[in-house]
This record gives structure tokens, C-alpha cells and sequence, in this order.
């Protein structure tokens, strides 16, 4: 038997040891089956967060690198963020009129946002934003086809699923008509298994293809996350985005930037876009810009947003959208954002993690690639450097154990790392951060975990 074989579940790390959380368990009776994996395998039960360490019901503190998967841009109980929303709890909490919070916040994101995007429209959800932001596109273009991207993500819900580049489609279609996804720059698992720049973009050449050939022509947008953070922090090489503001315009089609995840500072400029210069006719924005308030948007042109039907009253709003918690939510992160320099701190806390983070691919035999921009930084996991063959469940859970052991939340999907701290990490706690992963890597390759 080989070692790799005589490798069974059983010898995985143990669980962090729960039993003393039957809060957990009690919740088990009542949830109905489906929430986030990263809350069912850790099992955790949270009792308060500070900065970037949440402390479970134990007492355990937890350094965490996963930020609710980034809505927390500024880390838990930001002092600041707890005083403006206490504050407002004391003033208004709902309805859709307007609050002076809710004036400011759309002031500044219009002064911070590229190009002229200005005017906001602010809903509850990502995919409710994403919906809203293809129904404008629609309004606009008067057409009904939407492109997005393998590997892309931009939520859950009906409207958004065709888009989903991911067997997470499965079983649950009918998909909605003319919407369609097509290869992603994900250059280090090329579809066409081409390397970059000698590929002059193959993938580009191949959207160009499909629209001609499996469209009828009438695509109101293309759909796409700047970078990829469902399908592990991709990272496309310079030029696709500007490729694709090309081919949008070439099918008068509009281009959304979905920047739910990068946008607010997330990848060391304010939005994703600002890396390649290109300014997209409608971004959606949302995650860390409520700094965990669930609020999200779009934004876009007086021309586009006064498209109709989107523009007729009451056509684009919803319950919850803007209401003034939010908008508290909003006026707070975004002010605190640009008085602690959070972006210049995502980039460069990020940039030196991202140099640290580069050395362990010549380390450790499962370091497939390290790439990153700001505090948006992607771990590539894999059983084999050549043939890049991804960790298995198996292995990918040991290495979540690995790091609850280790008093680490990562998140970890299609095995990748995603390190997403929040935008205030300072230097120690990325070196904190770094020195944890690295216990648990040699874990992991001591025990040959990753062959699991
Ligand atoms: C880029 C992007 N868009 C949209 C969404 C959907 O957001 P929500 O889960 O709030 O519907 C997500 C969620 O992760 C996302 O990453």
C-alpha cells in the first residue's frame, strides 16, 4: 500500500473541539440545511469580533482572513462604525425618504467612483443589485442578451444564474433564455490551453466567435468581475478588461463591472477598474461598501439611468434599498475608507504580503501560484505542480482544520486560499497571518495532508 493510500479520513485533523458550543447544535434543529459551508465545517459560535480576531463562545479568538467573505472592510466594531450607526438606530431606521446620510454617501461615491458613473441606486443583496444592474441594461439597450464569464459568480438568484460560469447551474435550470457564459483570462487554467502574452488573447477571439455565432445579436450586456473572487481571486492579465470594453462596444452592448467584491479599496484602488483605466457604463458595488450592513447597488451615467422602464418611479426601487441604516452603513465606511487611507493600506499591506506570500511557491510542493492585488490575494492549492490537479475535498478540508487549530478563519473555494483580511490588517497581523499559514503548510506537507 502505498503511503499516499494508507491515508484514510480518519487520520484528517481532528475538529477544533465544538462540544462546548450546543448553540451549534441547536441551531441544527431549527436551520434549514444549505448555509455557508465555512459556518457548517467550522461550527463556530461567535460571540463578538475586534478589528480583524472574532472570539467564539469558548473564549477562542480567531484571526480572520475571510471578512464574511469581504464585506468587512473595516474589520468588526470599527469604533467609528459602531457610533454612526447607534447613532442613527436613535434617529430613523426605515422607509425610502431621504436622510442626510443617505445625500452624503451618494455625494462622495460620486466624486470617488471612475469616470461618470454618479448616479446610485442602492438595493439589499449582490444578486439584487446584478439584476437590477441587467434590467437597466435592457432599459437602455432595448436589447435582452447577457454574456458573463466562466468561473464568474454574481449571485443566486434567477436573473444572475444563466451568467454563473459554474456547474453551481446544475440542476437548476430552466436557465433564463439569452444568457450565456463564455471562457474567462484565468491563464493559469487556460480553456484553451494557451499561455500569455503569445496567445494575443485567445479568449477574447473566441467571445467575438461566440457572439456571431451563438447569439441572435442582441446582447444588452457583458457581465464581469475585474477579478474573479468566487473562482478563487482570478486575476486576468492586462488588456481583457479594456478588450472586452472593446468588443461591448463593437456589439452595442453596455459593459457592468461587477465589482461587489473588488470595489471600496479591496485591490489597493478605490475600484478594480482604476487598475486598467477602463470606466464601465453601469459597475454593481456592494459587500464592503456597508462594511457588513447588507446594502448594495449600482451605479452608473445620467444617460443610462434615465433609461425607462428603469427610470419610471417606484421601477428600480425595493423595501429595504437605501433605507437610512444603510445609508449610515455606507456614509461611515466610505468616510472611514478614505480618512485611515484604507486603500493606500490595502495596497500596500497587501503588496507585502503578496511578495511573502510568492516565496512559498518554491517552498511547498501543493503551491500552485500566488497572485493578488491589495488585500485580494489568491493561494492556488494543488496535489501536483505539473499537472496543476486540484486538492481534493479531502485535502482541502484538512487544511481548513489545519487552520482552525491554528486559530485562522481562511476561506478556501475550488481549492484556493482566498485571503480577503479586512482593509485595516496592519503589517504585524499580516505577518501573524503569515506565520499561521506557514505552521499549517508544513502541516500539511509533513503529513502529506494535500496528497489526501
Ligand atoms: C462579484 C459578486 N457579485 C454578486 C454576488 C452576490 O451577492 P449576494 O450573495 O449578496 O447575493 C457575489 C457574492 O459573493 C459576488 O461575489
Amino acid at each position: 500500500m502505498s503511503a499516499d493510500a494508507s491515508r484514510s479520513p480518519s487520520r484528517l485533523p481532528d475538529p477544533p473541539d465544538n462540544r462546548s458550543n450546543p448553540l451549534f447544535e441547536e441551531e441544527q434543529l431549527y436551520i434549514a440545511p444549505g448555509s455557508q459551508s465555512i459556518s457548517l465545517n467550522s461550527r463556530l459560535v461567535i460571540d463578538h469580533g475586534e478589528g480583524v480576531f472574532l472570539t467564539d463562545a469558548t473564549g477562542r479568538t480567531f484571526l480572520d482572513f475571510f471578512s464574511g467573505v469581504t464585506v468587512g472592510s473595516l474589520g468588526h466594531c470599527h469604533p467609528k462604525y459602531v457610533s454612526a450607526l447607534t447613532e442613527q438606530l436613535q434617529k430613523v431606521t426605515f422607509g425610502s425618504f431621504t436622510t442626510a446620510p443617505r445625500v452624503r454617501f451618494m455625494k462622495a461615491l460620486s466624486e470617488v467612483a471612475p469616470g461618470n458613473l454618479r448616479r446610485t441606486h442602492l438595493y439589499s443583496g449582490g444578486s439584487e443589485a446584478v439584476e437590477a444592474a441587467m434590467r437597466l441594461a435592457k432599459a437602455y439597450t432595448k436589447k435582452f442578451e447577457f454574456i458573463g464569464f466562466w468561473g464568474g459568480f454574481h449571485g443566486k438568484t434567477g436573473g444572475v444564474l444563466g451568467m454563473i460560469g459554474d456547474h453551481f447551474k446544475h440542476q437548476r435550470g430552466p436557465l433564463p433564455p439569452g444568457v450565456y457564459s463564455v471562457p474567462y483570462a484565468n491563464c493559469y487554467r487556460c480553456p484553451f490551453q494557451a499561455s500569455h502574452p503569445s496567445c494575443s488573447f485567445l479568449c477574447i477571439d473566441f467571445l467575438r466567435k461566440f457572439i456571431r455565432h451563438n447569439t441572435s445579436g442582441s446582447i444588452a450586456a457583458i457581465v464581469v468581475e475585474p477579478i474573479q473572487g468566487t473562482a478563487g481571486n482570478v486575476i486576468p492579465p492586462s488588456g481583457f478588461l479594456k478588450a472586452l470594453a472593446e468588443v461591448a462596444r463593437e456589439a452595442e452592448a453596455l459593459l457592468i463591472t461587477d465589482e461587489i467584491i473588488t470595489g471600496f479599496g479591496r485591490t489597493g484602488k478605490m475600484f478594480c477598474v482604476e487598475h486598467e483605466g477602463i470606466v464601465p457604463d453601469i459597475m454593481t458595488i456592494g459587500k464592503g461598501m456597508g462594511g457588513g450592513f447588507p446594502v448594495s447597488g449600482l451605479i452608473s451615467t445620467d444617460e443610462i439611468v434615465s433609461a425607462k422602464p428603469f427610470s419610471i418611479p417606484s421601477a428600480s426601487s425595493s423595501s429595504y434599498g437605501g433605507n437610512p441604516l444603510a445609508a449610515a452603513a455606507c456614509l461611515v465606511t466610505l468616510e472611514t475608507i478614505l480618512e485611515e487611507k484604507l486603500v493606500e493600506n490595502s495596497r500596500s499591506v497587501g503588496e507585502w504580503l503578496l511578495e511573502q506570500l510568492r516565496e512559498l511557491e518554491n517552498r511547498y510542493p501543493f503551491v500552485g501560484q500566488v497572485r493578488g492585488r491589495g488585500l485580494m490575494i489568491g493561494v492556488e492549492l494543488v496535489r501536483d505542480k505539473k499537472s496543476k490537479e486540484p486538492f481534493s475535498g479531502q485535502g482541502t478540508k484538512a487544511l481548513f482544520q489545519l487552520a482552525l487549530k491554528e486559530k485562522m478563519i481562511l476561506m478556501i473555494t475550488n481549492s484556493v486560499i482566498r485571503i480577503n483580511p479586512a482593509l485595516i490588517l496592519s503589517r504585524e497581523e499580516a505577518n501573524l497571518g503569515l506565520e499561521k499559514l506557514k505552521k499549517i503548510f508544513d502541516t500539511l506537507e509533513k503529513d502529506r495532508l494535500y496528497r489526501e
